[in-house]
């Protein structure tokens, strides 16, 4: 019987290709079913578009801050004199302290998203950082809480530099 056995298995039935063959028709029709559920796992292109903002630097001038949505997000984008530099690496900040070095990836520039860390509000642009118009959180040119209620500095987003006068805010690996 045993002698049987191993026969079969070298030599190969109608009935053994038969099953072999189901098998890989019923896998292939699995996957062939799921593909249209994991296709839409995937982002949309206009999901990916939305999840990246490119801004052109060269339209800041020093001194001068714009706000660009990322997100749905206000993010802020200050060009910095280098007297703010100055004044920025000074102190290292007030309630949530850092080093400004470590809040920007090139000193000229900061960018932070312009949502209050509080409730959320979107501060208002002043010579010396923002204020918040809710409840009176400052913040200086380098993002950091000062005074009010909000308990920590403006958030950074995640941001790289595409050339000296380009970056690209977002995550563009998905
Ligand atoms: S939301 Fe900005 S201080 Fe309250």
């Amino acid at each position: 019987m045993l002698k049987k056995e191993k026969s079969d298995v070298k030599n190969p039935t109608r009935r053994d290709f038969l099953t072999t063959a189901t098998g890989a028709v019923a896998g292939a029709g699995l996957v062939g079913a799921c593909w249209p559920f994991i296709q839409s796992m995937n982002p949309t292109m206009d999901v990916l578009s939305k999840a990246t903002t490119e801004v052109d630097l060269g339209v800041i001038k020093p001194g001068e801050s714009k706000t660009v949505e990322w997100q749905g997000k206000p993010v802020f984008i200050l060009h910095r004199t280098d007297k703010q530099i100055d004044e920025m690496r000074a102190s290292n900040g007030g309630k949530d302290p850092i080093e400004d070095e470590k809040r920007v990836d090139v000193p000229n520039w900061l960018v932070v998203v312009g949502l209050c860390t509080h409730l959320g509000c979107v501060p208002s642009r002043k010579e010396e950082g923002w204020l918040c118009p809710c409840h009176g959180s400052v913040y200086d040119n380098s993002g950091r809480i000062l005074k009010g209620p909000a308990p920590t500095n403006l958030e950074r987003p995640p941001y790289q530099f595409l050339s000296e006068s380009k970056i690209l805010i977002g995550n563009n690996k998905v």
